[in-house]
């Protein structure tokens, strides 16, 4: 039986409640699929921090490069500042393990209200795969004259031939394995006339070698007007560093609670883990509580048992979570029930045997 070394880094407030929950439904999928996970545990966190002064070890990013994959909860807690607990773990993981892909389902289920009237589930169904290394956020550009008339501030965006083509590459391989076979490109050639018109070059010549993906592109602007508008349109939404970032905030808030929104920090070429983590944070206001929505995190864990090969395994986790929001199933508050995260995760786990 194929065994995967996962490292599991729960992180702080509710990150410690949600992710034992995706744990256990990932084991109830790895017994009915055949595959075995064995993970190991990691407390690095702001805990941490405040006892030892360091998010993780020295050596952390060295311990972690024996992984496959790593499960995150979710990082951050008030008196620790965001951009420390940020730069001591999240950022490193993502850089050093060069893990280019953000990759964002956006879904709709039955049982979830949409903030758009009248949308159905299967009319929301669609993928944000954003650049996750270069681009507009870049380190490159300075200020001069600071607090005088002549103040200036000066950003570059990097797009490089190897960073642009890696990132449609994945688009492109990745809507080959979609029912709808179609990529959208995020553009705004219009407006920035360099970085732009190379990106929309690469992904003509990528559109070549895909000759049965279908392929279009929209100017950023009216992108998401039509996110909102037309989501019934999309399948592999493919956007810049920035671009990416907004529509991956954006896709996933046509579908209700932050809750339930996974992600994939990925390296496709498997050279470095990939990191799978709910978008949300470790929502101090509810921590403790019991009562966060784990489904954020067990999605997250779909994701993962694809990434490491195991589509069958994520299709069930995610029909479970789909009959558990359509059957009458515990949910949690933030959609408008009063079951705790345990009833809700083992509900889940009970449904991945069978669903
Ligand atoms: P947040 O996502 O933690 O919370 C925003 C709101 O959504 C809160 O009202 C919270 O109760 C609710 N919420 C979030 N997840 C929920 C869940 N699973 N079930 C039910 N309700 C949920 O964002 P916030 O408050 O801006 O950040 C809190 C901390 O988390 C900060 O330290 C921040 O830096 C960190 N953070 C970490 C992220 C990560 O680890 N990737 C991502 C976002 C924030
Ligand atoms: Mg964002």
């Amino acid at each position: 039986m194929a065994k995967h070394k996962i490292a599991l880094i729960p992180g702080d407030g509710i990150g410690k409640e949600v992710l034992p929950e995706g744990v256990k439904v990932l084991e109830a999928a790895a017994r009915r699929f055949n595959f075995e996970l064995e993970f190991t545990d990691f407390d690095w966190s702001c805990d941490r921090l405040v006892k030892t002064g360091k998010m993780m070890p020295d050596d952390g990013m060295e311990q972690l490069k024996a992984f496959e994959s790593i499960f995150l909860g979710a990082v951050g807690w008030p008196g620790v500042p965001d951009h420390v607990s940020l730069w001591g773990l999240l950022i490193p993981i993502r850089r050093d393990f060069d893990e280019y892909v953000n990759l964002r389902p956006v879904r709709l289920f039955e049982g979830v209200p949409s903030p758009l009237a009248n949308r159905k589930p299967g009319e929301i169904d669609f993928w944000v795969v954003r650049e996750n290394t270069e681009g507009e956020y870049s380190s490159i550009g300075g200020r001069m004259f600071q607090g005088t008339d002549d103040e200036m501030a000066i950003q570059q965006a990097i797009f490089t031939r190897k960073g642009v083509d890696r990132i449609l590459k994945f688009a492109f391989d990745f809507a080959s394995t979609t029912k709808k076979k179609h990529v959208t490109s995020a553009t705004k050639s219009n407006g920035i006339i360099h970085t732009m018109p190379f990106w929309d070059e690469r992904f003509a010549e990528m559109c070549k070698k895909y000759p049965n993906i279908k392929a279009d592109q929209y100017h950023i602007d009216i992108l998401t007007a039509h996110f909102v508008r037309n989501p019934d349109w999309f399948d592999v939404v493919v956007g810049s560093n920035l671009f990416g970032d907004i529509l991956s905030d954006l896709g996933p808030a046509l579908t209700g609670s932050i809750g339930v929104a996974p992600s994939g920090n990925i390296n496709p070429e498997r050279k470095y883990p990939s990191m799978f983590e709910p978008v949300h944070g470790s929502a101090p206001d509810i921590a403790g509580k019991g009562i966060a929505n784990p489904i954020g995190q067990i999605w997250s864990g779909a994701m993962m048992v694809r990434h490491l090969g195991y589509p069958e395994a994520a299709e069930a986790i995610e029909r479970a979570i789909a009959a558990s929001l359509v059957e009458g199933g515990p949910r949690t508050k933030d959609l408008g029930g009063n079951g705790d995260t345990k009833t809700v995760g083992a509900a889940i786990a009970e449904l991945v045997k069978t669903v």
